[in-house]
C-alpha cells in the first residue's frame, strides 16, 4: 500500500480524490491535510471531516487543518460559482463528531516525514502553501519525503485563471515556488492531463445503479454534488455533460505512475502579479539552464484512469 497524506482545498473533485484514496484498497490514507483556496480553509475542514464519515472506511484517517492565506499575498477569495457555496455542490452531508488535530498541516507534515522515512507521499490538490511551510520550518523533509505529487500549473494546455496559469499555481505562486526550489522529488500532474479525464453523467448515473449498497450514499453524493461542477464545466470549456477530474487524477498517478507519460523539464515559477503570476517557465532549449529537473505528465492513459477510479466506488468494500 502507498502511504499518502492528502493535501486539499475541499471542493468537488478534492471530494471526489479524499472519497477515493479512503476507498482505494491501495492506499493507506496517513492523514488529511486542509488549506484555503476554492473555498475557506475552515469550511474545506469541515467538508473533509464529514467526507469521511461519509465514506466510512473503516480506519482512522486524523484531520491537520493548515494555512487560511497565501505565503505572501492576500486570498482572493472563495469560488461559489465552481464549487457552491459550501465548496462541494450544496450538498448537505451529516455532520461529524470527529474533530481536526490540535496539531497544524505544516507540523503534521513534518512529524509524518521523520516518522515514515522515505515511504510518505504527499499529494497537495490545492494551493502548496501547506507543504512549502512544512519544507521552510523542516528543510531536513525534503530528503526523507518519497515523493509529491502535485495537481496543478500546465505546460502546454490553457491555463484557466489566466491564460498560461492554473488555479493552485496562480493562488499561491510563492508556495509553488518553495517547492520546486527544494529538493523534494516532484511530479506535477497540470492541465495538461487532467483536463482529459472527463466523468461524465453517464458515468455517475450508472454508478448510482451498480453501487453495492454500502457504498450508495457515497455515488448519491458523487453525483449530487457534481451536478453543478458539470454544467460549470460546459459552460466554461465545452464539455458535454462532463467535467474534469483534476484531484483524483493526481491521486491515481500517485498509486500507479503508469498511467502517464511524464518528461522531465527543468522549470521555475514566475512570482509576478500579472498575467503570468504562477506560470510554470520549463526551459526546454538545448542547453536548458533555468530551474530544477522537475517531473511534468504531459500523456495519460484516460479511459484507464477513469475505470480505476470508478472501480474502487463500484467494488463491495474490503472485508
Ligand atoms: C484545481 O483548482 C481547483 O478548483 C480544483 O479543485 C483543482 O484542484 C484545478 O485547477
Ligand atoms: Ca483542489
Amino acid at each position: 500500500k502507498k502511504r499518502i497524506i492528502l493535501d486539499v482545498d475541499t471542493g468537488i473533485d478534492d471530494a471526489v480524490a479524499v472519497l477515493y484514496a479512503l476507498l482505494s484498497p491501495d492506499i493507506e490514507l496517513v492523514g488529511i491535510t486542509t488549506v484555503f483556496g476554492n473555498i475557506e480553509v475552515e469550511q474545506a475542514t469541515e467538508n473533509t471531516l464529514r467526507l469521511i464519515k461519509l465514506a466510512n472506511c473503516g480506519y482512522e484517517v486524523p484531520v491537520a487543518m493548515g494555512a487560511a492565506k497565501p505565503l505572501a499575498r492576500h486570498y482572493s477569495g472563495p469560488v461559489p460559482h465552481i464549487h457552491g457555496n459550501n465548496g462541494i455542490g450544496d450538498v448537505e452531508l451529516p455532520k461529524s463528531e470527529q474533530k481536526p488535530l490540535e496539531e497544524s498541516a505544516d507540523d503534521f507534515i513534518i512529524r509524518k516525514a521523520h516518522e515514515l522515512p522515505g515511504e510518505l507521499i504527499i499529494v497537495p490538490v490545492g494551493r502548496m502553501t501547506n507543504v512549502a511551510a512544512a519544507v521552510q520550518k523542516d528543510p531536513s523533509i525534503a530528503k526523507l519525503i518519497n515523493r509529491v505529487v502535485i495537481m496543478g500549473g500546465t505546460v502546454f494546455a490553457p491555463g484557466n485563471v489566466t491564460p498560461v496559469s492554473e488555479a493552485n499555481f496562480w493562488g499561491d505562486p510563492e508556495a509553488a515556488a518553495v517547492l520546486f526550489n527544494s529538493e523534494l522529488p516532484i511530479t506535477v500532474v497540470g492541465l495538461d492531463v487532467t483536463m482529459k479525464v472527463k466523468l461524465t453523467r453517464q458515468h455517475l448515473e450508472q454508478l448510482l445503479q451498480n453501487a453495492p449498497s454500502e457504498k450508495r450514499d457515497v455515488a448519491l453524493f458523487l453525483q449530487q454534488s457534481m451536478d453543478r461542477y458539470i454544467q460549470f464545466y460546459g459552460e466554461s470549456n465545452g464539455f458535454l455533460g462532463a467535467c474534469a477530474m483534476h484531484d483524483p487524477l493526481a491521486v491515481l498517478v500517485a498509486v500507479d505512475p503508469s498511467l502517464v507519460r511524464t518528461q522531465t523539464l527543468k522549470a521555475v515559477i514566475d512570482c509576478g502579479h500579472d498575467l503570468t503570476a504562477g506560470m510554470i517557465i520549463t526551459d526546454r532549449r538545448f542547453n536548458s539552464v533555468i530551474g530544477r529537473e522537475i517531473d511534468f505528465c504531459l500523456e495519460v492513459e484516460e479511459e484507464r484512469s477513469l475505470s480505476q477510479l470508478l472501480s474502487v466506488f463500484a467494488a463491495p468494500a474490503a472485508a
